[in-house]
């Protein structure tokens, strides 16, 4: 089936970029970064105490992803049957997400999952490693970057809508380690794909973005 790839860092439009295509072409759209807050979220529920990044870690992750059901749907998130699509989105499951989303056998899990999606249907997905490692023969390849400013601006605005206190100043410091986090791992690390073609979304609106990709397309 025919997948569209949107790569790029936190805050860069990609969702909104990508739920909007899919609306146009018909085709499902998938949030691979919702599947690693997932797991961010389950592990977080599953520590006795504070996250402490420590080497107990990678046990209690392999029984949560043996143990947990995990249920995709467009960008709802049910875990063991429980609806947890608010959740994920919180600032403690965005402080760890890069973390948890370094451990190998997370995304080799999530990659499987995210490949068998694909086999049935059209598929726009975004995330980081979308057009490198999950769909290396993507029909197309979009890389989205903004800076971390217009970012941490943009994610300041969703977090303000669900009523949380936001401080600008940490949040662009916090964008800049999750894109150093995410761009400096082993494994599958945040880098253009060869064949991807970037769009800086700084000084573009969403319906400017959608059409070019269309016209891409
Ligand atoms: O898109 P997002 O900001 O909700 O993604 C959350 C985190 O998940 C992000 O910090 C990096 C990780 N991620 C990843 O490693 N690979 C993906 N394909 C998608 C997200």
């Amino acid at each position: 089936m025919v997948a569209i790839a949107i790569d790029g860092p936190a805050g860069s439009g990609k969702s909104t970029i990508a739920k909007r295509l899919a609306t146009e072409l018909a085709y499902i759209y998938i949030d691979s970064g919702a599947m690693y807050r997932a797991v961010t979220l389950a592990w977080l529920e599953n520590l006795s105490g504070k996250p402490q990044q420590s080497n107990a870690d990678l046990q209690l992750i392999e029984k949560i992803l043996e143990d947990s059901d995990f249920e995709f749907n467009g960008d709802k998130v049910i875990i063991n049957n429980q609806d947890c699509s608010k959740e994920i989105r919180s600032n403690k499951v965005s402080q760890n997400v890069s973390y948890i989303a370094s451990f190998p056998l997370v995304r080799d899990k999530l990659v499987a999952m995210q490949r068998k999606m694909a086999e049935t249907i059209n598929v726009v997905m975004d995330g980081r490693d979308i057009g490198t490692v999950v769909f290396p023969d993507a029909k197309l390849k979009i890389f989205m970057i903004a800076s971390a400013e217009i970012r941490a601006e943009r994610r300041a605005a969703q977090l303000q809508e669900q009523g949380e206190e936001v401080d600008l100043e940490q949040l662009i410091q916090e964008i800049k380690l999750r894109d150093k986090i995410d761009s400096e791992r082993a494994h599958s690390p945040l880098v253009k794909a060869d064949d991807a073609v970037e769009i800086n979304t700084d000084n573009m609106s969403i319906d400017e973005v959608v059409k070019a990709v269309l016209n891409l397309l």
